[in-house]
């Protein structure tokens, strides 16, 4: 089985850290979110990776490239498809038909993140009869979504982002197809929003007469298109971590429960309560780390509080009087106490940027 990951989109929803960088890369636990997908197919047994990137019209394609290479550390073989204009999910799968070719095949959306990995589905897939498999998954508020009805073990029905949802299982960004899809998608007609569905082209499959079967997700399914699921998956990850001391700590430093604390990190008069991870060459001084917290590679943060939050690359947090909470903060930000008269809070935030002060 063959594998596509569609990694274009434009973020909108992450902005403003997908003005400079792609939203599959956002690290969840340190770890891009895009990686996590590549692991759940390479652990499924599918090594032939096609990556659909975005062109021109968005950041993120070189990012990608650079970040996944050929793909053999993760233990596949990565092809790179560029879309040329967003046009929509079921357009990007179709670009790959020559990729594909006859074979059964995985599409993963970039941005999708599920804890119980697909090894069992891709099995049952491969060995099983049915066209297509849809994993769901139960949402208190389906409309954002697309949505599938299913009765005596089929789904019969899908609706895309419906104002008002037949069912309450929401369509994961993982569906296993064959080869009918492309015949499916071939005749599509854009959405609303000008893009060529997914559940459109599922839809079609159903009224060709094709057999889609259901999968419901019971463990977690985050889509981290957006801040707030980028902490619940950060959560998610680092509920799982071990504690690895690879760093340095001083004897002033106290260090509880689970945290991994990469090599070249230095804590000194700090505490960290764990589950937490600390990157490469940080410095945390007179810092409290609280639970659910990951820290990026040569952060340097001082005199602060922080819990449950995620702090990306090479960003300066210094003598913040209140905690931080619940916070994405991105790369190469300065986050500072300012003590220039006359006194006030300076800010300097890029475009859509949220800010909450206490
Ligand atoms: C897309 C699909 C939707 C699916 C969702 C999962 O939505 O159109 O059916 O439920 O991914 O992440 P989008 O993220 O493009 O709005």
């Amino acid at each position: 089985m063959k594998g596509i990951v569609l990694a274009g989109g434009k973020g909108t929803r992450l902005r403003p850290l997908t003005y400079t960088g792609a939203k599959q890369l956002v690290p969840v636990a340190n770890k891009p979110v895009l990686f996590y997908a590549l692991e759940d197919l390479v652990e499924a047994g599918v090594r032939d990776i096609a990556i659909v990137v975005p062109g021109d019209f968005q950041m993120g394609r070189e990012q990608i490239i650079a970040a996944v290479g050929d793909g053999h550390r993760f233990g596949a073989r990565v092809t790179y498809i560029e879309q040329d204009a967003p046009r929509g999910l079921a357009h990007g799968v179709s670009i790959c038909r020559d990729f594909v070719g006859d074979e059964k095949f995985v599409v993963f959306l970039g941005d999708n993140f599920i804890r119980e990995g697909i090894a069992g589905q891709v099995q049952a897939f491969r060995d099983g009869a049915m066209n297509a498999v849809l994993l769901l998954y139960r949402v208190p508020q389906p409309q954002g979504l697309g949505i599938a009805v299913v009765q005596d073990g089929r789904v019969v029905e899908l609706q895309e982002k419906p104002a008002v949802p037949k069912s309450d299982l929401a369509i994961v960004g993982i569906y296993l197809l064959d080869r009918h899809f492309f015949q499916a998608a071939a005749g599509l007609q854009p959405s609303a929003r000008g893009e060529l569905e997914m559940t459109d082209a599922l839809s079609r499959l159903l009224e060709l007469g094709y057999d889609l079967r259901p999968h419901i997700v019971q463990g977690y399914w985050i889509d981290t298109g957006k801040h707030i699921d980028m902490l619940d998956a950060n959560r998610l990850i680092l509920d799982t971590i071990e504690t690895r001391i690879e760093g340095d700590v001083d004897e002033q430093s106290k260090v509880y429960g689970r945290v991994a604390l990469e090599p070249g990190a230095r804590l000194v008069c700090s505490v960290v309560r764990g589950p937490a991870i600390i990157g490469r060459d940080a410095v945390i001084m007179d810092t409290f780390i609280g639970p659910f917290t990951s820290i990026g590679d040569r952060c340097r943060i001082s005199g602060s509080e922080l819990e449950h939050s995620i702090v990306l690359e090479d960003s300066v947090v210094a003598d913040i009087g209140t905690r931080i909470e619940d916070s994405l903060i991105g790369r190469n930000v300065q986050l500072r106490r300012s003590e220039a008269k006359p006194r006030g809070h300076k800010l300097l935030l890029g475009d859509n940027s949220e800010v909450g002060l206490a």
